[in-house]
C-alpha cells in the first residue's frame, strides 16, 4: 500500500469480506448513523456503501444525522450524490425530524470523544449521550408500537466507563464495575456513557428492544482527524510538519491500540449478532504498549517511509486537566466478543500504524480550528 486511497480501499475490502453475512442480512434495509460525520462514522458509512458497490443483492440505505459541531468533513461531502446515502444536519438532542421514516437499524455514535474537546463542550457531551440517546430509544419504542420494530440498535459507550481499573482488573472484562470519578474533568464523558448504558439495558429489558452496547478501546487509523488532539494524530501532525514529536505525558501510561478496520467489524457484529441489553468490549488484547513505545514505533515508521528526521521530546500540556484521571493502563478482555460475535481482530500495531501514517500523509487537511 503506497497511498491513502490504497489504504482505504484495502480496509473497506477487509471490512466487507469479514461482514459479508452481516451486510447480506442488512440488504435492502435502512440504516441510520447518528454522529456519522466522525472518526468511527468514516468507515461505518463507507463500508456499507462499499458493500453496496461490490456485492449487495439489494443496497443498504444509509442516512447520516450529524450536527457537525466541528465542521462538515470533506470525505462526507465527497460522498454526496451516492443514491444510497442521505445526509442531514441534525442535532440529536433536538426532537427527531417528523419525516425520519422507518429505520431498520440505528447506530448512536454522536458524542464528542476527544478529551480535549469534551472538556471544552461538557454539557453538549452529556446531552448527546443521555438526552440524544433517549430520543432514539423512544423512537425505537414508537416503531415497535407501530408494528415496525427495529432489527438492531447500537449505542456507543466507551472503555472509559471503567475509569482507572484496580491492578487485578487489568486486562478488563465487561463484568468489572469501574473506578470512576463522578465530578472530575472526565466525568461529563464517563458518567454520561454509564447512564447511557443503564438506559439501554432497561429499555431492552422493559420493552423487548434489540438494543446493544459497544465499549471501544482506543481505536486509531483512517478517519481520525489530524486535528483531533488524540495521541496518534498529534504525533502525525508533528511528523508531517517536520517537527519533533511532542509527548505530553511522561510516556509511561500503556494502552492496546485497535486498528479501526478490525473495530468496525466488531461494531457491526454487535448490532447484528449481539444479545439485547449486553455490552461488548471491542479492542485488541496485545500488545499493551506505553506512549513512549508508541512514539518510538511511529518515529521508526516515519523515518523508513517518509524520511522523517525528528525525535521524541517531552513537554507539559498547556491544558491543566490534560492528565487528570487519565488511567495508567488500559487493556481489554475480548473473550465475550470472540465467543458470541466471532470477533477476531488481526491487524497488528506495526501494520496498523503504517497504514495510519500512509493515510495521514494524504489527509493532512485541518477541517476546523
Ligand atoms: N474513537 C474511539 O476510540 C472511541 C473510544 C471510545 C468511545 N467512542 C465512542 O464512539 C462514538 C464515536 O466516536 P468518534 O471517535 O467517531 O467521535 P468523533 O468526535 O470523531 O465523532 C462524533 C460525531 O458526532 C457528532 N455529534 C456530536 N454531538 C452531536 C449531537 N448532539 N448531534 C448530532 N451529532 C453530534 C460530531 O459532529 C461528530 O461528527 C462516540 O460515542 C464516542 O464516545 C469512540
Amino acid at each position: 500500500m503506497r497511498t491513502a486511497a490504497d489504504v482505504v480501499e484495502a480496509d473497506l475490502d477487509y471490512i466487507a469480506r469479514r461482514l459479508s453475512e452481516d451486510f447480506a442480512g442488512m440488504a435492502g434495509k435502512r440504516l441510520l448513523i447518528v454522529g456519522g460525520g466522525g472518526f468511527l462514522g468514516y468507515y461505518l458509512v463507507q463500508s456499507a456503501l462499499h458493500w453496496n458497490r461490490i456485492g449487495a443483492a439489494a443496497p443498504i440505505s444509509v442516512t447520516v444525522f450529524d450536527n457537525y459541531i466541528r465542521g462538515v468533513p470533506v470525505w462526507l461531502t465527497a460522498l454526496e450524490g451516492d443514491p444510497n446515502l442521505t445526509l442531514r444536519r441534525h442535532d440529536i438532542t433536538d426532537p427527531l425530524p417528523d419525516d425520519i421514516g422507518d429505520m431498520d437499524f440505528v447506530i448512536h455514535a454522536a458524542s464528542i470523544a476527544s478529551p480535549t474537546y469534551y472538556r471544552r463542550y461538557p454539557i453538549e457531551t452529556m446531552d448527546a449521550n443521555v438526552n440524544g440517546l433517549r430520543r432514539l430509544l423512544d423512537y425505537a419504542l414508537a416503531q415497535k408500537a407501530a408494528g415496525k420494530p427495529l432489527t438492531g440498535f447500537l449505542f456507543y459507550s466507551t472503555s472509559e466507563i471503567y475509569g482507572d481499573p484496580t491492578p487485578e482488573n487489568i486486562p478488563t472484562p465487561e463484568t468489572y464495575r469501574g473506578n470512576v470519578s463522578c465530578t472530575g474533568p472526565r466525568a461529563c464523558y464517563d458518567e454520561s456513557k454509564r447512564y447511557g448504558e443503564t438506559l439501554c439495558v432497561n429499555f431492552a429489558a422493559a420493552h423487548g428492544l434489540p438494543i446493544t452496547i459497544a465499549r471501544p478501546f482506543n481505536n486509531y487509523g483512517p478517519g481520525l482527524k489530524i486535528t483531533d488532539r488524540r495521541v496518534l494524530p498529534d504525533f502525525a501532525r508533528d511528523i508531517f510538519a517536520g517537527r519533533d514529536i511532542v509527548m505530553l505525558s511522561d510516556g509511561a501510561p500503556t494502552r492496546t491500540f485497535c486498528y479501526i478496520a478490525d473495530a468496525i467489524v466488531g461494531y457491526y457484529r454487535i448490532m447484528t449478532r449481539g444479545r439485547p441489553g449486553e455490552a461488548y468490549n471491542i479492542g485488541i488484547e496485545a500488545p499493551e504498549i506505553s506512549m513512549a513505545t508508541l512514539a518510538d514505533k511511529v518515529t521508526e515508521i516515519a523515518r523508513a517511509r517518509f524520511g522523517y528526521a525528528g525525535r521524541v521530546v517531552r513537554r507539559e500540556s498547556e491544558e491543566s486537566a490534560y492528565l487528570v484521571d487519565n488511567p495508567n493502563r488500559r487493556c481489554p478482555v475480548i473473550a465475550k466478543a470472540r465467543a458470541e460475535l466471532g470477533y477476531d481482530p488481526s491487524i497488528g500495531v506495526d501494520e496498523g500504524l503504517t497504514r495510519a501514517l500512509i493515510w495521514y500523509s494524504g489527509n493532512q487537511v485541518a477541517e476546523e480550528a
